[in-house]
Order: C-alpha cells, then sequence, then structure tokens
C-alpha cells in the first residue's frame, strides 16, 4: 500500500491550545532555525503566521537528524503533538505563542539556495528586491498588503453591485485616450505601420457605454501611462472606473463616497460618510495646491494689498499686478520658539529651488515684530500683518511674493515641507476632501489646454452657454477626491451636445478634421441620443497605499515597475527576435546618445 503523504491538516496561524496533544500536519517555508545543542527550534510559516516547531532527539531521533540539514527558506512538511510552550516560554507576539509542535515526521520538500537579501529588510536596495520580488512577497507585510487589496477590490464590487452598477470589460489593445499622458503603442501585424494604443484611461469607452443605455457601469481598469515616474506613480496603475447616466455633480458624489466609506468600512477603517469640499480656487489660495493635505492646518493668507504700500520697490512693484501675482504669508505657531535664524534662513534655500526668488521671515517677540524686512513698514501696516496673520508672541510667519503660480507652487511646497520637519502629521488620520469647481482650461505658452479632458462639461448660464471674461477663469463641473494630500481619483461631468463640444474644440484650438480624426467615433455616437452623464475614476493602488500607509506605490503592486519603468525581474522592456520585428514590418534605428 502506497503511504499518502498528509500536506497539510492546519494553517499555522490555526493552531492553538485547543489543538494541545493533537497531532497535526502544518507545511510551509523556514523562517528561522535555532540549534540550542540537542533541541533544535523551527519558525515555520506558511502564507501569514509562524508556527514553533521543536526537534527533539528524545522524541524523534530521524526528524531530528533531518532538522540539523534545514537552512532557512526550505519547505517542510511537518506532523507532529501540539504542546503547551510552558510558563515562561510563550510569545505573546505570536498567534501561535502559547504551543509548539513537537515533531514527530519532518519532510524536506524542497531546499532553497541562500536568501539573496534578508527578507523584510527595507534597506535592502531596491532594485535587489524588485529581482527577487516573489521573495519579498513571503514576507508578512507583503501579504498583509495584498490581504487588504484583495479586501479593499471585493468590497468595490460589492459595493458597486448594490448601488446597480454593471462591469463592464473595455479593450486593452485600442485606440489613443486623450489623458495627457505618452502612449504605450502596440504595432499591428496586420496592418503595417499602423499601432494600437494602451489605453490611459477607459474614458471614451465609459462614455460610450452610456451612449448604450448601459446607465451605470463599473470596471476595476488596467490603464497605461508613459509619463516621469513617482512614488505615486506607476506606468502600469488600476482604475476603480465609474461612470453613470441622468445624473448630476451631487449624484456622482453621492457614489463616490458611499463607495469609498463602503471600501474603507470593510477594509476596517471608520470614516465620514461625507467628505468636506473645497473649491480648486480656495485650495490653490490657501495651501498652494489642488491637493491640499488637510490633516494639519497651516493656512497660508493675503497680504498683497497690505505689501503694496511698503516701502520696499520689489514687493511693491509685485503688488501693482494682484491678477497675475500673490503675496502670501504662512504662519507657523511657536515657529520663532522652534527655528533658529539660521534654519529660518536655509528655508530659503528650499524654496529656491522651486523658483521662488526668496522668502521673507518675520518673528513676533515680546516688543513686537521683527525681522530684516519690517524696516520697510509703517507701524499701522505692522499692525495690520499682525492682525492679519493672527500672530502671537512666538509665532514665526514666512511670505513669498511674485508670479501666482509659482507662489501658489512654492509656497504650497514649503508648507508640506513645513509639517513634515515640525513632524505635525498625523499618520493614522483620512482627511478626505473633494475639490470642486476645477478651472475648465490651463494655458501652457499661450496654448489652451482642458485641465481635465477635453468632454469636460464647462458652468454655464441658465441658457446653458459658457461665459467668461478670461479663459482662464472658465470654470468646469470638475471635481478631485482628495486624501491625505494626495490626489485619490478624479471626475466631471461630460459634455453630451454636439454644439458645446464643438465650441469647447474650438477654443483649445482643436479643428474638425482633429477632432474628427482623434475621437470622431465619440463625436459620430454623440449623434444619436447622448445622455447626459458623469463619472469618476480613483486610483486603486493609491488608495491602498494610503490606506496601509507604504511609502511608495510599488510596494502595493505585485510586479511593479522600477522608477525607470523597468520590470526587473523580467527584464522588460528587451529586445526580440529579428523574426518578431519582421512579422512586424518593424526596423530599429539605433540612435547614437
Ligand atoms: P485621472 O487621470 O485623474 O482621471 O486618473 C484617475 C486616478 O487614477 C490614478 N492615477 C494613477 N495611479 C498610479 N499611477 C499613475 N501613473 C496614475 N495616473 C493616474 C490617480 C488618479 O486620481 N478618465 C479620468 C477619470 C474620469 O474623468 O472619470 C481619469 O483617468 O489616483
Amino acid at each position: 500500500m502506497i503511504e499518502e503523504l498528509i500536506v497539510r491538516t492546519h494553517y499555522c496561524a490555526d493552531v492553538n491550545e485547543t489543538h494541545i496533544d493533537e497531532i497535526v500536519t502544518v507545511s510551509g517555508w523556514v523562517a528561522s532555525r535555532r540549534d540550542h545543542g540537542g533541541l533544535i527550534f523551527i519558525d515555520l510559516r506558511d502564507k501569514d503566521q509562524v508556527v514553533q516547531i521543536v526537534c527533539d532527539p528524545a522524541d524523534n531521533a530521524e526528524a531530528h537528524k533531518l532538522a540539523e540539514n534545514v537552512r532557512d527558506q526550505f519547505v517542510l512538511i511537518v506532523t507532529g503533538k501540539v504542546r503547551a510552550r510552558g510558563e515562561g516560554l510563550e510569545n505573546p507576539k505570536l498567534k501561535t505563542g502559547k504551543i509548539e509542535i513537537v515533531a514527530d515526521k519532518l519532510v524536506i520538500e524542497n531546499s532553497s539556495k541562500p536568501m539573496p537579501f534578508e527578507l523584510g529588510d527595507d534597506k535592502v536596495n531596491e532594485e535587489i528586491r524588485l529581482k527577487y520580488r516573489y521573495l519579498e512577497l513571503r514576507t508578512q507585510k507583503s501579504y498583509d498588503i495584498f490581504k487588504l487589496r484583495s479586501k479593499a477590490t471585493i468590497a468595490t464590487r460589492n459595493a458597486l453591485d448594490e448601488l446597480d452598477f454593471l462591469e463592464v470589460e473595455t479593450p486593452i489593445i485600442t485606440k489613443s485616450t486623450p489623458e495627457g499622458a505618452r502612449d504605450y503603442l502596440v504595432p499591428s501585424r496586420v496592418h503595417t505601420g499602423e499601432f494600437y494604443a494602451l489605453p490611459q484611461s477607459p474614458q471614451l469607452f465609459k462614455q460610450l457605454l452610456m451612449v448604450g443605455g448601459f446607465d451605470r457601469y463599473f470596471q476595476i481598469a488596467k490603464c497605461f501611462r508613459d509619463e516621469d515616474l513617482r512614488a505615486d506613480r506607476q506606468p502600469e496603475f488600476t482604475q476603480i472606473d465609474v461612470e453613470m447616466s441622468f445624473c448630476d455633480q451631487e449624484d456622482v458624489i453621492e457614489v463616490g463616497e458611499k463607495l469609498i466609506h463602503s471600501v474603507f468600512k470593510n477594509c476596517g477603517y471608520d470614516i465620514p460618510e461625507k467628505f468636506n469640499r473645497m473649491s480648486y480656487s480656495d485650495a490653490m489660495e490657501f495651501y498652494g495646491s489642488d491637493k491640499p493635505d488637510m490633516r494639519y492646518d497651516l493656512k497660508m493668507v493675503d497680504v498683497l494689498d497690505i505689501f503694496a504700500r511698503c516701502d520696499n520697490a520689489i514687493f511693491s512693484n509685485i503688488a501693482k499686478d494682484p491678477n497675475k501675482n500673490r503675496i502670501k504669508a504662512l504662519k507657523v505657531p511657536k515657529g520663532d520658539e522652534i527655528f533658529s535664524k539660521r534654519q529660518m534662513k536655509g528655508f530659503e534655500d528650499y524654496v529656491r529651488k522651486f523658483g521662488a526668488s526668496g522668502l521673507g521671515y518675520f518673528q513676533m517677540k515680546e516688543d513686537g515684530l521683527k525681522g530684516p524686512l519690517t524696516k520697510f513698514f509703517t507701524d499701522e501696516d505692522i499692525t495690520a500683518i499682525i492682525e492679519r496673520c493672527e500672530l502671537e508672541v512666538g509665532d514665526a510667519v514666512f511670505f513669498g511674493a511674485g508670479n501666482k503660480k509659482l507662489v501658489w507652487d512654492y509656497m504650497g511646497r514649503f508648507r508640506i515641507y513645513l509639517a513634515e520637519i515640525m513632524n505635525i502629521i498625523p499618520k493614522d488620520k483620512f482627511e478626505f476632501l473633494w475639490v470642486m469647481d476645477f478651472p475648465m482650461f490651463e494655458s501652457d505658452d499661450g496654448k489652451v489646454k482642458a485641465m481635465h479632458h477635453a468632454f469636460t462639461m464647462p458652468q454655464t448660464d441658465e441658457n446653458g452657454k459658457i461665459v467668461y471674461d478670461d479663459i482662464e477663469e472658465l470654470k468646469s463641473i470638475a471635481y478631485d477626491i482628495v486624501l491625505n494630500g494626495t490626489e485619490l481619483g478624479g471626475g466631471s461631468i461630460r459634455i453630451h451636445k454636439e454644439e458645446l463640444q464643438k465650441e469647447i474644440f474650438k477654443l483649445m484650438g482643436i479643428s474638425d478634421e482633429e477632432a474628427e480624426e482623434k475621437f470622431g467615433f465619440l463625436l459620430e455616437a454623440f449623434k444619436y441620443g447622448a445622455p447626459p452623464h458623469g463619472g469618476f475614476a480613483l486610483g486603486l493602488d493609491r488608495m491602498i497605499m494610503l490606506m496601509t500607509g507604504a511609502s511608495s506605490i510599488r510596494e502595493v503592486i505585485a510586479f511593479p515597475k522600477t522608477q525607470k519603468a523597468q520590470c526587473i525581474l523580467t527584464q522588460a522592456p528587451s529586445e526580440v527576435d529579428q523574426e518578431q520585428l519582421n512579422d512586424l514590418n518593424l526596423r530599429i534605428r539605433k540612435i547614437e546618445a
């Protein structure tokens, strides 16, 4: 008779005091092995927990002999009796810390080369960790992240199903979609010289699904963008993509809040059912960012009118054009007590990196406002600064002056920098914020570009007409959802009427021919009864990154790319066979660097 090998009766985590004196079989990887001269202790780990195995030559000499050859990350199947560890020997940090398994039978199912790095050591060079990503995935930290990600994905599906959304897949090899980044292109073999693009998002398809009458769509969608990578950006990422018909902005926001609330709740986090809102313009004026981190205060105030009266030509000149320029003050409570004069001067170097020409500061002392620039102000204006900034003794106030976009940018960055060095960012807090009323357009070197995309509905008057003096002042019905200073998602109500769409294209300098060539299929579809519609997309990877407090988006993606968009594990991108190139009718021309 062939003896059947039992590979597992329990997961490691499930063995506890209730099993004392029972025979169990556990299997997994050797997390550590300690030889205490005579007794050998093995921490055996399966998907998510460790259990202690004891190999005692007095109990089973054969198992003990085998255990002598065991090394880290060997794969074992161990059968034995569960016993209490005994007083003083328990490990309260482990779920299985009260018991151990006395090995009666030990099978070395597989050996392992020595680890190329110590598992769980975050200081190890990321390239090495990514090359052996499957080993890093063996850590408790990774398992916990992916368990949460799985929960969040399932909760997303359940929440949207409950809200009557239909899950629909859209194409991966398709035509380029206008999200503003570069496309990843896929050459066509059948149509020589022609290319598909990988979708930057399912934007146009989800709008077509609305024309198709599906009413409520969602997709956990893979998106691809060839753009500069950062800690919260990957070339290949996942969106929770949502679109709905016959809705207004409030309906979409309600779905967004219900979805996010439900996902966080299912993942064990209690968050509010409704989120605060702020206009884009307030976000920029007060926080210098369209994604302000609301976990801490540090709010900017406008002091341009006071500086306009000062006796310093640089500031009074800047103040002459309040439409284009800003003079912003950022109060740091107790800043004068916290920072040395040297540090305060050093802050200037920080903002200079982002284009600032300088950074002024005042200190609020017992005997009044001090600082290199006070001499340029009258007593009344010194009082006005103290009152406007609500300064108290011990506070410091920093100010930036110049072009408004530049000032918003560097003062916004400075706000974050200060919060970081002052260590005032609460780590276990989720602060959601809707940023609303985005400008419809931004102009880049005189060229008008859509801030979201060309199909975003502008805010119109009661007759459905757009009205504006300055095109950059025209607002859209677009909203972003911000979490702890990161853009978690964004969306808009879309234009569904041809006439308005044409007008917007015209303002953007997109000719009829160009519109036809780029989005002709969508414009054609809109001629067949397009319903009013809108939606949003949330970055799933970013959401998990923020939920888990991961320092990089790469930690929450099973097989991520490096900052240089490479997959070190598979060595992608890589050259391909000449035969494949021939099939595609492609020739590589190497350009000397
Ligand atoms: P948007 O371009 O704002 O909107 O993207 C939505 C969300 O997707 C996430 N995201 C990314 N995550 C990781 N790496 C990236 N490279 C990356 N790029 C974007 C962000 C972002 O907020 N079609 C529209 C949505 C709509 O209008 O409905 C869109 O894609 O979390």
